[in-house]
């Protein structure tokens, strides 16, 4: 890995989310400096390289189209290949960046997908063969961070935000209901209607509740949403008899979240891999990473290949 550039968009934290058109715009403008600095940063030339790998989706159309298109403009300037990847392929690939881990995951493994669009348990027997076990039935465990940090007036995004203040807070301080979801399916949207309406109750009691409980608040939430992540991936071991589990996605960054599954791992003879955080959020080193294996096996994306907001796994 030479260089891994990011550019965040500090635009949406003044509107306390992602605004397409915003995001799309910041996209265009960043680019082409991101581009150039990660050439420099790595000491390459153009010339060198061999393929463009670029993000097809799924994600935000409007940001997607402006990579792919300049993904083809550059991949037809330099002669060199054009290879489409998978986000969420991605981020599990990103395991197998030389420096993301002492040692890759052996195959199989089931890895854990946790970001701001997806929640999944994949079945991984191979760099290209990957089954979903069980998904998310509607909010994404990063979404239901991010909206239960707006009700308790936190900025955007708030995954990391809660992470911070669940440091000095007590976990257990208030219970929140589990949902009860059957297999290897999630569902966070229930604790986040949970957590509005007992704010609104504590609140009308006491106007300061959020404030002078925010650390608790922080943790309690926290550690709901970890345990129904790490109770469903107990779960996908024993049916699959699988006891290699990797953390992918922007919530793998969640502290408690790795200390939750080390701490398990060792309870259960589990072995885990969890990736550096530069490899946790979105970053291009694991769109490289996926594209480079994509190359080895010739699996390249004609010129007339299309940015696709929900192409599946
Ligand atoms: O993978 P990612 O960077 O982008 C998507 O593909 O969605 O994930 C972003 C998500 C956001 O919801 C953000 O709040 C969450 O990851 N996130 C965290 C932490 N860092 C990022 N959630 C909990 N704790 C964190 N430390
Ligand atoms: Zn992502």
């Amino acid at each position: 890995m030479l260089s891994n550039v990011v550019a965040s968009q500090a635009v949406h934290e003044a509107y306390g989310g992602v605004v397409p058109e915003l995001a799309a715009r910041a996209h265009q403008q960043h680019i082409i400096p991101v581009v150039h600095g990660a050439f420099q940063r790595a000491k390459v030339s153009k010339k060198a390289i061999d393929a463009v790998a670029f993000t097809r989706g799924p994600g935000l159309i409007s940001a997607l189209l402006v990579g792919t298109s300049f993904a083809k403009s550059l991949a037809l300037a330099l002669g060199v290949p054009l290879i489409g990847v998978n986000h969420m392929r991605a981020h599990i690939l990103a395991h197998f960046i030389a420096d993301a881990n002492p040692a890759p995951p052996a195959f199989p493994f089931l890895a854990l997908t946790v970001s701001g669009g997806h929640t999944q348990i994949i079945l991984v027997e191979d760099y290209f063969r990957m089954t979903v076990l069980g998904e998310t039935l509607d909010d994404a465990a990063g979404e239901a961070f991010d909206k239960i940090a707006k009700v308790l007036c936190l900025p955007y995004p708030g995954g990391p935000q809660i992470d911070r203040l669940a440091r000095s807070g007590d976990p257990l301080a208030f219970a929140f209901p589990r949902p009860k979801v059957e297999g290897l399916n999630f569902s966070f949207s229930g604790l986040k209607t949970a957590v509005r309406y007992f704010l609104q109750e504590r609140l009308r009691r006491n106007p300061d509740f959020i404030d002078q409980r925010i650390n608790d608040l922080a943790a309690s939430v926290q550690y709901t949403i970890v345990e129904i992540l790490l109770e469903k991936i107990g779960l996908a071991t024993a049916r699959h008899g699988v006891k290699r589990v990797a953390l992918a996605g922007g919530v793998s960054a969640n502290a408690a979240l790795r200390q939750g599954l080390r701490d398990r791992a060792l309870r259960n003879g589990w072995e885990v891999y969890i990736p550096k955080l530069q490899y946790t959020t979105d970053n291009a080193a694991m769109i490289a990473m996926a594209g480079g294996l994509k190359l080895r096996e010739h699996l390249l994306s004609p010129l007339d290949t299309a940015a696709s907001a929900r192409v599946r796994l």
